[in-house]
């Protein structure tokens, strides 16, 4: 119990300090799981394939993934709040799974791969977790795997070239041992939840 509330603890104070260095924020994400959205495309769609580079500059593929349950994560490494956050969440169930988070692969995928290079995204990793593969591309590859996934994402409107923030879907997709959709996580999800559902994934 101590454990567990000393990490949220934790958590709280890192997004604290996130939000106190940057005090812009994303515009509120948008969610592809509208009922309309639902309707017309079925979560069915969502996923595909992909290879991207990862932040050890090796090629990646969704393949090299297989056999493991992927957490699909669109997102850009000077997001003040909202991804942090989401990456968090994912590295506290990763913790909380043990042994058992070697069946889970979660993948951080940039929406902004101008500025997340494979060396930025090396050095905005080292605050998560070590298992998290960081992936970007040409902004076409990019696009692909966005599209697949059903992800939004714009540059916020801004006077600033240099610091611009961008929009995005803030989903956290479950996606089964062949790539095909579970289950998603919305953002805000607490980490004890995704843990334990991710634990129930695992031992059917
Ligand atoms: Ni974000």
């Amino acid at each position: 119990m101590q454990r567990v509330t000393l990490l949220i603890l934790m958590v709280v104070m890192m997004v604290g300090a996130f939000i106190a260095f940057i005090t812009l924020t994303d515009k509120p994400a948008v969610n592809p799981f509208s009922k309309k959205e639902a309707a017309q495309v079925g979560e069915a769609a969502i996923g595909g394939a992909f290879t991207l580079t990862n932040q050890n500059g090796e090629q990646i593929s969704n393949t090299d993934f297989s056999g493991k349950f992927m957490l699909v994560y669109f997102g850009y490494s000077f997001c003040p709040d909202v991804c942090p956050a989401d990456l968090l969440t994912i590295t506290s169930a990763m913790q909380a799974l043990g042994e058992d988070a070697d069946n889970i692969a979660p993948i951080f995928i940039t929406i902004d791969p101008e500025r997340d290079t494979v060396e930025q995204l090396h050095l905005y990793m080292q605050n998560f977790d070590p298992r998290i593969t960081a992936l970007t591309g040409s902004a076409e590859e990019i696009a692909d795997a966005a599209k697949a996934y059903r992800v939004y994402y714009q540059e916020a409107e801004s006077e600033d070239t240099e610091q611009y923030l961008m929009d995005h879907t803030a989903i956290t997709y479950l996606m089964d041992k062949n790539g095909k959709y579970l289950s998603h996580f919305p953002h805000g999800t607490d980490s004890t939840v995704m843990a334990e559902k991710l634990q129930n994934y695992i031992n059917k």
